[in-house]
């Protein structure tokens, strides 16, 4: 009995002690429901931005949400088997007639005169093919004809609006992710700020800061690409989407200006400092895993007995190795036999045209793992952001030769940091390599600002992917948009920019000041007159006393 009453008593304690301590701490934590329904949609065909996303929706999945991903991309049976996620289901898009988007790239058709131009006809004419080749896939109009219901609907932040009409659709919050920096149509319909006056845009490759003449690049080219996508690119994906999701779909921007979020894939220790709204988070580096894979045999080998440094060649996924021109791949063969160090290079040919003692080639390359072998020195690349921001993250000096895309702005960013040689692809001879080369191996300021810079982007108050899981689950709960818009978004321009204000503060003003100087004017003439009367009345009594 004894022992009874002493148990509840010690039971009673433990509730109580719980209990109160419980009341006592507030604590910044959500207790609403954990497990969501994620609806997400990835309907634009390149391999490179998927590889962004990826990491996030296994996330998404491995924590208990049940996450129903529509992509190009299905997970492989491979990865199922190295990691089974139960609550991760596909809808597979893969039309083996089209296939994806891997080693498209033609680099004898590539032209950089014009180029952000050029480069608003590829996203548009990328933008046509995601759009109706997507929004025509039998598995989305089963998807639509379900009666599913999602909690938060997570999407690409890219060319195209046309698959927000899902949001329509499921009547529910979402959020999108950036592969790459932010768009210039992206930060107008958030209303982020992104004054041309020392922020970069994404189409040109500046470095920071920019003098009169690129301001006036910026400014042209952000003011363009705002049009351009306004008036050009989204009312065609209106008259597709309207197809798709009946005739009462609103306007694509009025959805477009409802997201909750948007996650980027940069760090302002990369791509610079500049003011974002709360709902616009940095999660630059989220591809890269979190633990380092043990290189293939015959790679260690090669690469443990590089005692003067190697250098890792890759031009990433998207560049077709046999367009080459070949006087170009002449001059880097050339250079590369000739410089005592190693060089593993990633190409997708089986054989080089000769061989050459120092030099390893694969079709494929565990890019990442081989960055992190100690005796990689320099990382020749082609700017684009996965391998920049690996780059970044292992701390390389680099050689970039950007091609299309964000790749100009990247290499620009990196260039700002002092991290790297831009050497422009048309320029590219043995002179120009050689010299690039030179700079990355021996002028070791390269390799200081690497270190420093890879230590400050490492540096974070959580890791990329926590932060987008938070954001994700966040939206889930109802939270977002209703309290993060801003309001600075939906003002019209000469309103945002305080026109109207300066305007009429101007004209106050100058009135106020000619009305003053009138005034004086005329205060000043009275004065003078009066004392021109009182003179001349003086000249005549002094006339009259002569006469
Ligand atoms: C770096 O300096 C060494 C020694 O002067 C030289 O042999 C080499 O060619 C230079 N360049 C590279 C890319 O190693």
């Amino acid at each position: 009995m004894w022992r009874i009453y002493s148990f509840s008593v010690f039971l009673l304690i433990i509730v109580f002690s719980t209990c109160c301590s419980s009341v006592n701490e507030t604590v910044f934590v959500n207790t609403d429901k954990t497990k969501f329904k994620i609806l997400s949609i990835f309907g634009y065909l390149g391999k490179s931005h998927f590889d962004v996303f990826k990491p996030l929706l296994e996330e998404l999945a491995y924590r208990g949400h049940e996450i129903t991903v529509i992509s190009y991309f299905p997970r492989t049976k491979n990865a199922k088997m190295k990691k089974p996620l139960p609550n991760y289901k596909d809808i597979d898009l893969v039309d083996p007639k089209i296939g994806v988007y891997v080693n498209k790239i033609d680099l004898q058709q590539i032209s950089h005169s014009f180029r952000p131009f050029n480069e608003l006809f590829l996203l548009k004419s990328l933008a046509d093919v995601a759009c109706n080749v997507t929004l025509r896939n039998p598995a989305i109009k089963e998807l639509l004809r379900s009666d599913e219901k999602f909690d938060v609907i997570l999407t690409e932040n890219f060319n195209t609006d046309c698959f927000l009409g899902f949001i329509h659709h499921f009547k529910t919050p979402y959020l999108t992710v950036s592969s790459h920096q932010i768009t210039p149509w992206t930060n107008e319909d958030m209303g982020n700020e992104d004054n041309p006056s020392y922020i970069p845009n994404i189409f040109l490759g500046l470095t920071r800061p920019m003098n009169f003449l690129n301001r006036m690049k910026n400014t042209m080219t952000v003011l363009f690409f705002k049009a351009f996508y306004e008036y050009w690119i989204r009312p065609d994906d209106q008259v597709i989407a309207n197809k798709v999701f009946g005739p009462d779909l609103p306007k694509l921007k009025k959805i477009a200006q409802q997201s909750s979020a948007l996650l980027v894939n940069i760090h302002s220790s990369l791509h610079g400092s500049r003011p974002q709204l709360p709902n616009v988070v940095e999660i630059g580096g989220i591809h890269i895993p979190s633990k380092i894979n043990p290189l293939p045999k015959d790679i260690v080998e090669f690469l443990d007995s590089a005692h003067d440094g190697a250098l890792l060649l890759s031009l990433g996924s998207m560049i077709k190795a046999t367009t080459m021109p070949q006087k170009k791949l002449d001059a880097i063969m050339k250079v590369l036999t000739s410089i005592p160090r190693k060089v593993i290079w990633k190409w997708e040919v089986d054989d080089l045209p000769h061989k050459m003692d120092n030099v390893m080639t694969r079709k494929w390359l565990p890019q990442f793992d081989v960055m992190n072998h100690p005796n990689i020195k320099c990382y020749l690349g082609h700017g684009g952001l996965l391998g920049v921001s690996e780059a970044v993250y292992v701390g390389l000096p680099m050689i970039l030769i950007p091609i299309y895309g964000d790749q100009f702005h990247n290499a620009a960013a990196v260039k700002t940091r002092g991290t790297a040689v831009e050497l422009s692809f048309n320029d590219l001879s043995e002179q120009s390599l050689r010299h690039a080369l030179d700079a990355c191996f021996n002028n070791t300021s390269y390799r200081e600002n690497a270190q420093r810079l890879s230590k400050a982007y490492r540096d974070r108050p959580a890791t990329p992917l926590e932060t987008a899981v938070w954001w994700t689950e966040y939206v889930a709960r109802g939270n977002g948009n209703p309290y993060l818009r801003s309001e600075g978004a939906d003002l019209p321009w000469y309103q945002y920019h305080l026109i109207d204000v300066a305007l009429v503060l101007i004209t106050v003003s100058t009135a106020l000041i000619y009305i003053f100087f009138r005034l004086i004017k005329l205060l000043l003439s009275s004065l003078l007159s009066a004392v021109k009367g009182k003179a001349g009345s003086q000249a005549g009594k002094k006339s009259k006393k002569k006469d």
